[in-house]
């Protein structure tokens, strides 16, 4: 069953022009008839010279005298040429131009000496390993006699609304690319990937195959911003000058990683101010290994190339079939980083999460995993569950330890029945309390994963990745299930869909606590058996695709313990994620400041846990707690059996106060006005609410010396005419300051706040009022 609605949407996804909000679900045309294939692409062969095609909300047009493309949308132009060599260059990647502004034809780069020819020096959109060159190919092909070389050339292209398609061929075999481009209109954030087709009589070997190459205007002064960490670490953002050479973003384990995140952004390295200046930036849709290349060249360009891992790559494509890429976003602002960050997530918000535009708010969540760690069970789960509610929590989640012998993480993965002695009546009768709490009912599972020490892996012991006869190295305990395998994907398939037919669940959290190992699929011939990297992942969103088709109201959390898991692939499928298992307050100040360079709050979960913290011992007030979580999606993971009256009182105050700025907070514009980190004794995060009239700012005091006092916060983003009228949510402003200013007033006279003393907090809102 599974197989059929597989190959029936991947097909039905490769023929039509997705809308930019809609779901990159493996297009994995690989299987599909050639007559399709053939199909597909007589579309692609009208030449539409002259074209000038117009949508609603984006631009292209095609200059048929230069074959000039140029793409326009809200405050950035991309343009895009055909040079005298058929090579399809770029031309523009910036600011808006105007429309009056003439845009030259594509000309090759003279080339340096004999040692760097014009095919190196040249910015091409997408090329092909052949011929002389020495910097990143986009893409690399073995053909079976052989050869190795590719030169890709322009043949045609369609335009289609906000949508591009350019079409290339190799000299002179049957290899076509296309390339296709979607602009966004509210965010002038391009949309890239490629279309790999064989249509040479044999078989082709992928050896190296990614989404796009992003160039950037000509200069030396550039600054590259990306994201590293590791398990309760995550989201530390570094900060170099980029210098002849390359530098490689990746990640070899399978799935995303927290080592380094797919995403990047440069700006130029004298500009300081995180408000304004230029800045590129961009991310890759891709949940498996992955990478992107940073390269200044020998002519000291720079161009940024990413996609699936070229390490240990191969895809072999038969006859007939094609390569679907994933999709590789890119952005420019004139805002800064900041500027940059907030389109990020005005394009996630409304474009990339499963229910955008209009994505619901995230519930004020429960989860027990802090609480009771393995030791769940009916009654204990059901007395969390009223204490939660009695605070106003609205999703309750049962973490880990519900199912098979899991008693610790030595056991029990694969088995996805609910233990009888812990639950000797099912899950039904938790799920019905919580319900008639109030709450919707959440559940972890972590369904890629299997213990030795579990009934599936003594029937299935050939389901884990491994290569034959060698060692199997467990992390965790655990061993990853080859989910590329059809039979291990229906299996997972079929456990998931068991458990939401006879339980009724709202909220999964997905879990995957270990990277792989020994990547080995024996069953498969051994030039087919690095498919595994894409197959695995293209069925891993297939899965949660063909969940959230059956069950339309069930809701995903994507967590790797921790933040292993976060990209714009993994965010089509699922509604929030999960940062990082580091829940200390003061850490997650670090950590959320990180998340939010590439990634919205609206997806941010942040749990108010208990203190000491397990993380570092350290003791915070539960106000200062909770007001960290309220700076991203509000949960909750204390153990609420040891929570005083007075705790209880607070959490509920502030849970209230959270529901009245929640909106403002996931879906508003964020300004990191002081950030955490670099030695800083303050953290200062403001939002405003799109429509203007609500702003929030969360201000953290790390410790105050010398009687120095808290610096004067300068608010961004306000009306300067408007008046806004100032409310404390918890903590004080000064004295003298007013109960109403001008916008003008709060950005350039600014705000004192009194904040003295260690791990202190304070947040006020701000409403506008009439002119
Ligand atoms: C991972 C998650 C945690 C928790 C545990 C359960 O570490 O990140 O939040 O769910 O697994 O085993």
């Amino acid at each position: 069953m599974f197989n059929a609605w597989f190959r029936r949407h991947s097909a039905v996804l490769a023929l039509r022009a997705v809308p930019f909000h809609s779901n990159p679900v493996s297009r994995n045309a690989r299987r599909r008839s050639t007559r399709i294939a053939a199909f597909t692409f007589a579309a692609f062969f009208v030449v539409t010279a002259g074209a000038r095609a117009q949508s609603q909300d984006a631009q292209i047009q095609y200059d048929d005298a230069t074959g000039v493309f140029r793409i326009d949308a809200a405050d950035t132009t991309y343009a895009i040429g055909i040079n005298e060599a058929k090579q399809v260059q770029t031309l523009y990647w910036g600011k808006r131009l105007a429309t009056s502004d003439h845009l030259a034809a594509a000309h090759a780069e003279r080339g340096a000496s004999s040692f760097d020819p014009p095919l190196d020096t040249t910015p091409h959109e997408y090329v092909g390993w052949g011929g002389p060159l020495y910097v990143e190919p986009d893409l690399k092909i073995t053909f079976p006699d052989g050869n190795r070389d590719l030169v890709l050339q322009y043949v045609s292209h369609r335009i289609d609304g906000n949508e591009l398609f350019i079409r290339m061929k190799d000299v002179s075999s049957e290899v076509y690319v296309t390339l296709d481009y979607q602009a966004d209109a509210e965010t002038g954030i391009l949309r890239r990937s490629a279309e790999i087709e064989d249509r040479t009589d044999a078989p082709v070997t992928i050896e190296q195959v990614f989404s796009a190459t992003w160039n950037l205007p000509r200069g030396t002064d550039y600054r590259l911003r990306y994201l590293t960490g590791r398990w309760a670490a995550e989201w530390n953002v570094q900060e170099q000058p980029i210098h002849p050479g390359k530098t490689v973003l990746e990640s070899r384990r399978g799935s995303t990683g927290a080592q380094n995140n797919p995403w990047f952004a440069i700006d130029h390295v004298s500009s300081n101010d995180p408000e304004h200046g230029s800045v590129w930036f961009g991310a890759l849709a891709w949940s498996g290994s992955w990478e992107i290349t940073v390269e200044q060249d020998q002519v000291q360009q720079v161009r940024v190339s990413g996609g699936p891992n070229s390490f240990d790559f191969a895809y072999k494509l038969e006859k007939g079939q094609t390569f679907r890429t994933p999709y590789f976003y890119g952005g420019y602002s004139s805002e800064g980083i900041g500027g940059a960050s907030r389109l990020m997530h005005r394009l996630e918000i409304d474009s990339i999460l499963p229910r955008a535009p209009h994505p619901p708010l995230r519930p004020v969540l429960y989860n027990s995993w802090e609480a009771t760690e393995f030791n769940v069970n009916e009654a204990g789960q059901m007395a969390l569950a009223e204490k939660a509610a009695s605070i106003g929590v609205e999703r309750f989640v049962m973490d880990d330890g519900w199912f098979g012998e899991r008693n610790n993480d030595h056991a029990g993965l694969g088995d996805w029945k609910v233990n009888p002695q812990k639950f000797p009546h099912g899950l039904q009768p938790l799920i019905d309390k919580v319900h008639g709490l109030g709450m919707s009912f959440g559940l972890w599972v972590e369904p890629e994963m299997v213990n030795p020490n579990s009934n599936l892996y003594r029937q299935h012991p050939d389901w884990a990745l491994n290569f034959a006869g060698r060692p199997r190295t467990e992390e965790r305990n655990q061993l990853v299930l080859n989910l590329a395998r059809a039979d291990v994907r229906d299996y997972v398939f079929h456990a998931l869909d068991k458990l939401l037919s006879e339980n009724a669940i709202d909220f999964l959290k997905w879990d995957y606590n270990r990277n792989w190992s020994e990547p080995g699929w024996p069953q498969r011939a051994p030039e087919e058996e690095k498919e595994v990297y894409v197959d695995f992942v293209r069925n891993v969103y297939g899965i949660m695709a063909q969940l959230r088709a059956k069950y339309p109201r069930l809701e995903i959390e994507s967590c790797s313990g921790g933040g292993s898991r976060v990209d714009l692939g993994v965010m089509h499928l699922t509604d929030e994620v999960w940062p990082s298992d580091n829940t200390d307050a003061f850490d997650r100040l670090l950590i959320q400041n990180g998340f939010t360079y590439a990634y919205t709050p609206g997806v941010m979960m942040a749990w108010v846990t208990d203190s000491p913290t397990w993380v570092n011992h350290r003791t915070l007030s539960l106000e200062y707690r909770f007001l960290s979580s309220m700076q991203g999606s509000l949960g909750i993971g204390a153990n609420l059996n040891n929570w005083t009256p007075e705790d209880f009182a607070t959490a509920k105050k502030m849970v209230a106060q959270y529901k009245t700025i929640r909106e403002t907070v996931q879906r508003g514009s964020l300004y990191r006005l002081i950030e955490p980190g670099n030695g800083s004794e303050q953290s200062v995060t403001q939002y405003v609410s799109r429509d203007g009239a609500q702003t929030v700012v969360f201000a953290f005091l790390h410790s105050s010396r010398e009687r120095y006092p808290f610096p004067r916060i300068y608010l961004r983003g306000l009306d300067p005419a408007a008046i806004y009228r100032v409310a404390e949510l918890d903590g004080q402003v000064t004295k003298d300051t007013p109960a109403e200013a001008s916008g003008a007033w709060w950005m350039q006279h600014g705000i004192d706040v009194n904040l003295q003393g260690d791990f202190q907090a304070a947040a006020f809102e701000l409403r506008r009022g009439e002119k």
